[in-house]
């Protein structure tokens, strides 16, 4: 079988119906407070290992593990687009437990997206791949690689395989480098990162319609005070930021002269800067915890 030709972008197929997401990850935080966002605009399959109850019109329900490539194949089968959030975290993650959710997950969908012939991927990265930059001078936009810990090094491995992808079968990519998607903004760190719900899913609905994207890097944050990013391209992209950040500070807030150093004040990456890079291969020993 002769391959595509790379960067041959595909069409979009889903002319005037709703385009169907399938969203991975969907039982999670960022999952469940993009969930109504999406389904206003698309008809969605909510993938998780975990249950997902409640489907509302336009959803649908599938569950499984991402680390079976034949469960990944049938699920992706038939979308339009692939939201990409699954993922396992924490500051302590060792190396071996991240494999499954945190590489070979990526792989599966990639792959899966590649011969079912879905025209779209949007892959949820983070700002941990700079993690180990300071905070002090930092490049922003034009930063290079830096990933802080088992969980930055995962994700700047997902974008290089989604680049891989994207530039061998055409497949039009967004890598959102989310900052902090928490509800409420916690610290001056996250003040300058932080992503309201409704303009994250601005950005997934660039990834999945707009023409220009062929293989693109934006940040996933709101109007922040001096923000760590000016997000050039997705502006470029039509990104219009509706929340500020200043708007959804937490009761308590705390500000980075009030930060101990254990929480990385210091570096992007926070407090997953700040420990030593937990690579030893392996589950963590029975009385360590993983965050
Ligand atoms: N929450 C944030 O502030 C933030 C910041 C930066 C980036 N992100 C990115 O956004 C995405 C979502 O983050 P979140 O905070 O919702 O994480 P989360 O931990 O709340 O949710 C992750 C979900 O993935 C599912 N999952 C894990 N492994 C799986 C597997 N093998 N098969 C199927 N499902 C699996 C889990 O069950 C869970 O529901 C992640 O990719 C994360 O890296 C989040």
């Amino acid at each position: 079988m002769t391959p595509p030709e790379p960067n041959a972008l595909r069409r979009d197929r889903a002319g005037d119906r709703r385009r169907v997401l399938l969203v991975t990850g969907a039982a999670g935080k960022v999952g469940r407070a993009l969930r109504p966002y999406l389904r206003e605009r698309y008809d969605l399959v909510l993938h998780d290992r975990v249950a997902i109850d409640d489907p509302h019109d336009g959803e649908r329900i599938a569950t499984g593990d991402l680390a079976d490539a034949a469960h990944v194949r049938a699920v992706v089968r038939g979308v339009d687009a692939v939201l990409h959030l699954a993922v396992v975290h924490g500051v302590e993650l060792r190396f071996d437990p991240s494999i499954d959710a945190n590489f070979r997950a990526t792989m599966h969908l990639l792959d899966a997206v590649r011969t079912e012939g879905v025209p779209r991927f949007v892959y949820a990265s983070s700002h941990h791949v700079h993690g180990l930059h300071p905070r002090d001078g930092f490049a922003g936009d034009d930063a290079s690689y830096a990933p802080d810990a088992v969980y930055g090094l995962g994700k700047a491995y997902g974008e290089l395989a989604a680049t891989a992808y994207a530039r061998r079968y055409g497949i039009r990519t967004l890598i959102v480098r989310i900052g902090n998607a928490d509800p409420t903004v916690g610290d001056d760190r996250a003040l300058r990162l932080w992503t309201s719900a409704r303009d994250l899913a601005q950005l997934v609905a660039i990834g999945v319609e707009n023409p220009d994207v062929a293989c693109d890097v934006v940040y996933g944050v709101s109007a922040c005070p001096d923000p760590l990013y000016r997000n050039r391209r997705a502006h470029l992209l039509g990104y219009r930021p509706t929340d500020r950040a200043e708007d959804h500070l937490d009761p308590e807030f705390v500000a980075y002269e009030a930060m101990p150093q254990r929480l990385g004040r210091e570096y992007v990456g926070g407090r997953y800067a700040a420990i030593d890079l937990p690579f030893p291969i392996g589950a963590p020993p029975e009385h360590e915890e993983e965050a």
